[in-house]
């Protein structure tokens, strides 16, 4: 039996890196898993992988910052696993450039997808868990939930070239304490996972002239590091090298186990020591 057996998690952005390695984690521990991204095929391809594994997963695709998701997502979870036990809010993406030249559009997108995203899915799944932890309260039985946010080190450090992302990350961070105060009394742990230099698509190192860039409901989103800029903040990390995405989804697992029960509106830094 997985440490995880007969939960229910909902998993942001789990097509790809960090939220495919979660969803795979939260999976190989026993939950059925809520898979959500933009991309239809990497969610299709994630599902399958979770069931040929003899586990459980369900898609909910589209763009987190659709004014529906939150609802989507929770009704997906409730209509077909019957509860909502673990939340990870993952999704997201940058929109780069310097304060003098950075749109209100890009600014707005940032905190859409970032910030405003995961507060319509924890306000989508209140009512539900407030109703499972009232009957659990009444049965005698004291049953934890977890939410983790995902942040970065520019969101708790700064970075430049990143005031709309950093920004939201670091909205990411009250959002994380507010609601470890409010949902206590659910019984719901409410953390958040602030990482560096995770090797992702995302964070992909490319040469000058390769095109890494995403495509976000048909616009072209630059993606990647120049790799000079990669290997010197590579060489600046401890451990001497990025994480991978499954390190990246070990450290969100430790806030979704039984072990972390007693904790609560904490901010952890996984930077490979930086
Ligand atoms: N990779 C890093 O170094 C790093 C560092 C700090 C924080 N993060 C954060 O980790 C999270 C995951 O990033 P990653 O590195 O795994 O990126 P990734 O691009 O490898 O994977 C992200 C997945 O989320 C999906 N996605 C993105 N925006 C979405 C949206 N609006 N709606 C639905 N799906 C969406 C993408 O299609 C993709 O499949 C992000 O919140 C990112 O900001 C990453």
């Amino acid at each position: 039996m997985g440490k995880l057996a007969g939960k229910v998690a909902l998993v942001t952005g789990s097509g790809r890196g960090i939220g495919r390695s979660t969803a795979l984690k939260l999976a190989s521990e026993g939950a059925a898993i809520v898979v959500n991204d933009m991309d239809e095929g990497p969610a299709a391809a994630v599902i399958d992988e979770i069931k040929s594994g003899g586990g459980k997963a369900v898609a909910c695709v589209g763009n987190v910052a659709a004014a529906d998701f939150g609802d989507r997502m929770v009704k997906t979870a409730l209509e077909t696993f019957k509860g909502v036990d673990v939340i990870v809010c993952n999704a997201g993406y940058t929109l780069d450039t310097v304060v003098q030249k950075m749109s209100d559009a890009d600014f707005q997108t940032m905190l859409d997808v970032h910030v405003v995203a995961p507060f319509r899915l924890l306000r989508a799944a209140s009512e539900p868990i407030r109703l499972l932890a009232k009957k659990e309260a009444a049965e005698g039985r004291e049953i934890f939930r977890k939410v983790v946010l995902i942040s970065s080190v520019s969101g708790t450090r700064g970075n430049p070239g990143q005031i709309n992302y950093s920004s939201a990350k670091a909205a990411v961070t009250g959002m994380t304490r507010t609601m470890a105060k409010e949902w206590g009394r659910y019984k719901v742990n409410v953390n958040c996972v602030a990482f560096g230099y995770i090797n992702t698509r995302l964070s992909q190192a490319f040469d000058a002239g390769d095109d890494v860039s995403i495509a976000v409901e048909g616009r072209k989103v630059a993606a990647g590091i120049p790799k000079a800029i990669a290997d010197a903040a590579k060489s600046m990390i401890p451990v001497g090298r990025a994480g991978t995405p499954d390190e990246a989804a070990d450290s969100i697992y430790l806030f979704c186990c039984p072990e972390s029960n007693y904790v609560s509106g904490q901010v952890l830094e996984v930077t490979g020591g930086s």
